[in-house]
């Protein structure tokens, strides 16, 4: 997905109050009257806990200061009017009638309208505008930012109350049914249940979270773009999927003790056959004990742990779950040479996107400037360099 270029300077740092006024005012603007309401969702990072989301496992993420808004207004038809800002494009249909997604932002918005009134109905048409600042491609969930302020929008506007947690299954179902990817729910629970100030510690097992402080004590998450786009449609991303599924069958087969991913420990990875799905799991038994130590690693203000961990995880997603690639290394390679980082890695589905790193607040300046001129050394490419603030999950503002 590309989003329009000119209108991406002007909003990329907006505040959330900001971002929503100038939709509301687009909306205004372009349908001759107000939106009822704005709904908002913001996009995430993930400081540990990789790979391990649809596979019950354990992850650390938080939201960022980067949303996807959507305001909305019913009319008294059955017509649909959907313009998104940053596709610069426009999806019209009737409600109950078959709609042709042209490309991948209208298919979200077009699986969360049939997954959304699959579960309660939608009472009539509606006018809606879509813009946002989340960056996209670079693995900190776009995708999910613009499904979870939609499926908001539409529970707001249907009054149909569906809880959080139903809500954001929704939105998982949508990347399963309507883009192919079977993804985990790290990104839209993220999303929506992220509170300011705080990371989470998401158990996908039972689905419970509880929240810890996100204070770093002098150091800051440095977020460094490589610029690669990476689309988990067509990746490997469904290959691990299903690598890691049949290594769990064929681990419940032999030891009669596995019934699920979280009974796996190290010393059943000698049991399966195949090399690449020891490998495999071995990141996955590794990574949540790697986030367990992450946790205690916050608990204990431990920066220099806390970057130690990551770097593993880095190591271990490009060793052994092999998703990868020569841009993320680099700059891992390059991040840790600096001297200023406690430790780094690649973030999100990987293949490209962009990596995190731990850094002395008052060195992220130098840090900075080395990495991006090594980068464009090396690759002949600028990266982008972020440093974002954790803030609440989805909201929505009426008027
Ligand atoms: C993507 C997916 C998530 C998760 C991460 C990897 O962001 O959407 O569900 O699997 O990759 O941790």
């Amino acid at each position: 997905m590309g989003r329009s270029s000119n209108t991406i300077e002007s909003i990329k740092t907006l505040g959330l109050e900001a971002l929503v006024s100038k939709n509301k005012e687009t909306f205004t603007k372009h349908f001759a009257f107000a939106p009822v309401f704005t709904a908002y969702a913001p996009g995430r990072i993930n400081i540990i806990g990789e790979h391990t989301d649809y596979n019950q496992g354990l992850s650390m993420p938080c939201a960022i200061n980067r949303w996807v808004t959507v305001s909305m207004s019913a009319n008294k038809s059955k017509h649909v009017t959907v313009k998104s800002i940053d596709f610069a494009g426009e999806m019209n249909f009737v409600l109950g009638q078959p709609y042709g997604p042209k490309n991948s932002w209208e298919k979200y918005i077009y699986g969360c309208i049939l997954l959304f009134s699959g579960a309660k109905p939608i009472p009539s048409g509606f006018q809606a505008v879509i813009s946002g600042n989340v960056p996209i491609g670079s693995g900190v969930s776009s995708s999910a930012a613009l499904e979870v302020a939609f499926m908001n929008a539409l529970n707001h506007f249907s009054k149909a109350g569906i809880d959080d947690l139903s809500l954001i299954k929704l939105c998982q179902q949508v990347e399963h049914q309507y883009l192919g990817v079977k993804s985990g729910l790290l990104d839209q629970y993220a999303s929506q249940f992220s509170v300011a100030g705080k990371v989470m510690l998401l158990d996908f097992q039972n689905l419970a979270h509880r929240y810890i402080s996100a204070d770093t004590d002098g150091y800051v998450w440095v977020l460094c773009d490589t610029k690669v786009k990476r689309s988990l449609a067509g990746s490997k991303y469904s290959e691990r999927v299903e690598e890691t599924q049949s290594a769990l069958s064929t681990l419940k087969e032999k030891d009669k003790n596995i019934k699920g991913f979280r009974d796996i420990k190290e010393n059943h990875i000698a049991l399966l056959e195949n090399p690449d799905q020891q490998k495999r799991i071995k990141h996955y038994v590794t990574e949540n004990k790697r986030t367990e130590d992450a946790l205690n690693a916050f608990e204990r203000n431990d920066m220099k742990a806390l970057g130690e961990l990551l770097t593993a995880s880095h190591y271990s997603l490009k060793d052994d779950y092999e998703v990868s690639c020569n841009e993320l290394d680099f700059l891992v390679k390059e991040a840790l040479a600096t001297g200023y980082c406690a430790g780094g890695r690649m973030m999100g589905g990987g293949f490209g996107g962009c990596i995190i790193n731990l850094v002395r607040e008052t060195d992220a300046n130098a840090f900075s400037q080395q990495i991006q001129q090594a980068y464009k050394q090396k690759f002949n490419i600028e990266t982008e360099i972020n440093i974002y603030q954790s803030v609440n999950g989805a909201g929505i503002y009426t008027y």
